[in-house]
């Protein structure tokens, strides 16, 4: 069975409400497939009025972010059952800029995931490596700890349905994309790593993209990949090129 695409949008931390459902309009009818999944994660705030303006679109939306406790005292955080009342079907966790700035470790994104799995929402379970990890020729070992620790007690069943996305920190935002050959290493090791935790039927199932500087030029050689399945987009998905990555072929 082939792993159906699914082409991710995250948006960071931009767009205003009125901005983020503007900016939802151009893009509705450029990303409109029927052949690849298409999520658009945005910022907390954007999250209502973004899913009122895809009502009626292929367009399912994610979160960037979520707490792992249920409710009470947490200033600042939301909640999955926010997420969720709200409309939200997926949720980014453990993004590199997590890691670096908001102190998340393969710990709580372990936490994160497992409640994410709770509410029903898809997590888009991040990982990749820094340049200095690449040049000491340890980033599979760095990324299977993120992915084995990140995984840890979710069940089979639930592992076939989650999205990871391989994002080398050094691609991120520069502009420096992995290659292909690149890419697709890191991808097929995490899928091995998978099918060492579960098994081949889950590694089979569990879509992997790729993120880090995807573009509407490089899209489809990345995406023609065997162990990859799309793609987690950070500054092309806030344009008109976001409708080419999407319908890449
Ligand atoms: P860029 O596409 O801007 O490099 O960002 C990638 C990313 O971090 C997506 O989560």
């Amino acid at each position: 069975m082939a792993r159906r695409k699914i082409v991710a949008g995250n948006w960071k931390m931009n767009k205003t409400p009125s901005e983020a459902v503007a900016l939802v309009n151009e893009l509705k009818p450029l990303v409109a497939s029927e052949d690849v999944d298409v999520v658009f994660c945005v910022p907390a705030i954007d999250i209502i009025p973004v899913v009122e303006a895809c009502k009626g679109s292929n367009i399912e939306v994610g979160a960037e972010n979520m707490y792992f406790e249920e409710s009470g005292a947490y200033t600042g955080e939301i909640s999955p059952a926010m997420l969720t009342d709200a409309g939200v079907k997926y949720v980014v966790l453990g993004h590199s800029e997590r890691r670096e700035y908001f102190a998340e470790t393969n710990e709580t994104v372990n936490k994160k995931v497992l409640k994410a799995f709770e509410h029903g929402l898809t997590p888009i379970m991040c990982c990749g490596e820094t340049l200095e990890q690449r040049e000491q020729g340890v980033t599979m070992d760095f990324i299977r700890q993120q992915v084995k620790v990140g995984f840890q007690n979710v069940g089979a069943e639930q592992a076939k349905k989650a999205v990871i996305a391989y994002e080398p920190i050094w691609a991120i935002g520069t502009g420096k994309t992995a290659t292909t050959e690149q890419a697709e290493e890191v991808c097929a090791g995490i899928r091995a790593c998978i099918a060492e935790i579960y098994d081949d039927a889950v590694a089979e199932e569990i879509r992997i993209q790729y993120g880090g500087s995807v573009n509407a030029g490089n899209a489809a050689e990345l995406f023609a990949q065997a162990d990859i399945d799309g793609g987690l987009v950070g500054g092309a998905s806030l344009k008109a090129d976001f409708g080419k990555i999407v319908n890449y072929k």
